[in-house]
């Protein structure tokens, strides 16, 4: 059976990590545009640094939840092929074990040169002055992808969204494309749909599977390997 998951924060949230658009969500506390857009990385880098310096810390004292570890598990049962793309710039679907996951909106624990596109591992503390390894600009950013910038291996989610047999969202509020759209590409595909979430969000699932990730996602899982 291939599967294709797309997680987002909801997932980690049960871990102790805070999600963007709920009551009290990230989002709330910080406005977006200036603190995970190009242009207020390049209006003051020091508080963008400073925001994802905190998600670093944060998501290293975080540790995978049930619904990692039950992903983890589906990832490694025979006959299934399944694809986990995660919006999530935490690491705890590594930490959990699971193989070949696609981080599509980057991760907490890279860096990246902004002049010359280097990559090398995330230093606790970033700051926007620290020099590239390689060509020695201060142009440093983390490598998470911002509003207005495209998503990280889009073509290998459309393809196995094309090929899919189930597709399952986990986690995630749908407010933000392309993510968003890949229910509907999985349905055009003839895949079946689950969302499984706290609450139903507006997107054309087939099914919904309500509750916390924790609870919801090891009985999704068993139910697919039974
Ligand atoms: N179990 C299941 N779902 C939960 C839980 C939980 N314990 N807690 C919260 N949720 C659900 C919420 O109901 C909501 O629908 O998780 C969703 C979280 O939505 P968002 O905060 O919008 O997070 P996400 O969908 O991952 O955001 C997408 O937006 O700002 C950007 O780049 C950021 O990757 C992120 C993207």
């Amino acid at each position: 059976m291939r599967i294709v998951v797309l997680t987002g924060a909801g997932v980690s949230a049960e871990s102790g990590l805070g999600t963007f658009r709920d009551k009290g969500g990230l989002w709330e506390a910080y406005p977006l545009e200036e603190v995970a857009t190009p242009e207020g990385f390049a209006r003051d880098p020091a508080r963008v640094h400073a925001f994802y310096n905190a998600r670093r810390e944060n998501a290293r004292a975080a540790a995978p939840n049930a619904a990692h570890d039950a992903l983890a598990r589906l990832g490694a049962a025979p006959g299934i092929d399944l694809t986990l793309v995660t919006q999530n710039i935490d690491d705890l679907h590594e930490q959990a074990g699971s193989p070949s996951l696609i981080h599509m909106h980057g991760r907490l624990t890279v860096a990246l040169c902004g002049a010359c596109g280097t990559r090398w591992e995330a230093p606790a503390v970033m700051s926007a002055t620290d020099p590239c390894p390689a060509c020695t600009a201060p142009a440093t950013r983390p490598d998470v992808v911002w509003f207005g910038e495209i998503p990280y291996h889009m073509e290998r989610i459309a393809a196995a969204l094309e090929r899919a047999d189930v597709f399952a969202a986990i986690g995630t509020s749908g407010e933000v494309y392309p993510a968003a759209g890949f229910v509907a590409e999985a349905r055009r595909a003839g895949a079946e749909t689950v969302e499984i979430n706290l609450e139903p969000t507006g997107g054309p699932f087939g099914r919904r599977i309500m509750g916390p990730a924790t609870e919801t996602v090891p009985r999704w899982v068993a139910g697919l390997l039974s």
